[in-house]
């Protein structure tokens, strides 16, 4: 397998300065031991993004990443961030699509294409989220649904920028819920999405394309989640808030790395 494996922690709007400083130096500190093999990803609230990717500069496989950003590169836009000012902070990559933003701040497919592509023009790696709500899948139309995201928001790239996205499937009914897909679901629908890829660009690219499963993914689950072959990591809630937890599930990554 030629892809990079990746362990993400989203932080959501957790944690205040001091509580976000002594958690990524916890999670740093162990993480500079560590295999280089696992790409650890932290994504903190936007105002510590500058502090916290001074404090990993060293660690080459540690990145940092935003939890949304604008799709204009500058402008009349009060209280939002560019793409373009993510790359001038060295910010490695902006995750894009979670549910909670599609849900609470109305991005649909459109507004997520137009991210999608400032990013790609901005220089700044993207973490695409996709995934179906409950109902979706108590009707078994989550492939439907799923192609679609990836469709509208994400297919217009071309292949050259395309290298750049990595895709979270994030089952909305799995997200802090405690709910965990099955690792036979998670890995139905990486094998899906992997075959989209192939389908819409090449079988290389699709084989290289990274797939993280997101939703109560935790130490006690991950390795499960982990030992399935299309599931490359994961991209992690709640269990991203405590240092110890966030550790094991990448030690669990580096396990079967
Ligand atoms: P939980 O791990 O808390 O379910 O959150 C998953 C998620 O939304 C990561 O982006």
């Amino acid at each position: 397998m030629n892809r990079q494996l990746i362990v993400a922690g989203n932080w959501k709007m957790n944690k205040n300065l001091m509580e976000a400083f002594t958690l990524a130096s916890g999670v740093l500190a162990k993480a500079k031991k560590m295999s280089n093999k696992v790409e650890i990803v932290l994504a903190p609230p936007a105002p510590y993004l500058h502090t916290i990717n001074s404090m990993s500069k060293n660690i080459a496989h540690v990145n940092i990443a935003a939890q949304n950003c604008h799709f204009e590169p500058s402008g009349a836009y009060t209280g939002e961030v560019s793409a373009e000012i993510l790359h001038s902070m060295d910010i490695a990559y902006v995750i894009l699509g979670h549910s909670e933003r599609r849900k609470y701040f109305q991005e649909n497919h459109e507004i997520l294409a137009k991210k999608v592509s400032a990013a790609i023009r901005a220089g700044v790696k993207i973490i695409f989220c996709c995934g179906e709500p409950l109902e979706v899948r108590e009707s078994n139309t989550q492939e439907s649904f799923v192609l679609q995201q990836l469709e509208e928001s994400l297919f217009h790239l071309s292949e050259t920028e395309m290298k750049q996205v990595v895709v979270a499937y994030e089952p909305i009914w799995a997200i802090g819920t405690g709910k965990t897909a099955s690792p036979a679901q998670a890995q139905d629908m990486h094998a899906f999405i992997r075959t989209q890829v192939a389908t819409k660009y090449t079988t290389e690219l699709a084989d290289a394309c990274s797939i993280l499963y997101g939703g109560s993914c935790k130490p006690s689950n991950a390795a499960e989640l982990f030992a399935e072959k299309d599931v490359d990591g994961a991209l992690v809630g709640g269990a991203s808030l405590k240092a110890e937890d966030f550790l094991q599930i990448i030690q669990a990554r580096a396990k079967q790395a």
